[in-house]
């Protein structure tokens, strides 16, 4: 009987330890104009961070994101601003970028996508989930929608995304 939820964590780590010994790769790329996604992605970081002998995270701006990036990481997560009902410019010229010349060698790599909002985000959602179908990759998590400003319920969730993403990459369960 675990007694506490850090008993439960240890026991997790343990687990995970005897399953993969090394170091996992999870890139995060994104794009913010007013902070929002920056901040939603530091929340990200945090939830990741809880993992850090297990996962390394590199966060890089979309723009400045290429291909040895993508194929370094053995897990992606995208954050972007819905713009026009899409994802943004920034983000979409990354993933043009690296769609050809990573053709047929991330298949079945875990990804997962959260989108800051004014008021909807399913376009930048469906958009993504569409091109990261072409790729071949293996979406891991829900896909998180924050409208508006983010608040404390939204940072919660965006530390939960980061702990689901490097718990399962740890335990090479993606
Ligand atoms: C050019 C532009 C287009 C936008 N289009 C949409 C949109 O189609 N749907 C939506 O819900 N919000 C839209 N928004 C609002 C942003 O998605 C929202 O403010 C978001 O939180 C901004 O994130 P950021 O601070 O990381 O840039 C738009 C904002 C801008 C600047």
């Amino acid at each position: 009987m675990l007694e506490d939820a850090g008993a439960a964590d240890r026991a997790l780590r343990h687990v995970c330890g005897l399953h993969n010994a090394g170091m996992k790769h999870l890139l995060a790329i994104y794009s913010s104009q007013t902070g929002r996604t920056r901040t939603l992605l530091e929340a990200v970081r945090a939830g990741v961070d809880e993992f850090a002998d297990e996962v390394e995270l590199r966060v890089l701006p979309a723009l400045q994101a290429g291909l040895d990036d993508l194929l370094w990481a053995d897990g992606l997560l995208i954050g972007t601003p819905e713009n026009f009902g899409y994802m943004s410019g920034a983000v979409k010229d990354f993933l043009d970028r690296v769609y050809y010349p990573s053709e047929g060698r991330k298949l079945g790599m875990a990804y997962a996508v959260f989108v800051s909002a004014g008021n909807d985000g399913s376009g930048a959602i469906r958009a993504i989930e569409r091109i990261a179908g072409g790729c071949g990759w293996n979406r891991v998590a829900e896909p998180l929608v924050i409208k508006g400003e983010p608040d404390e319920a939204a940072l919660a969730l965006c530390h939960e995304l980061g702990q689901t993403l490097a718990a399962g990459l740890s335990c090479g369960v993606f």
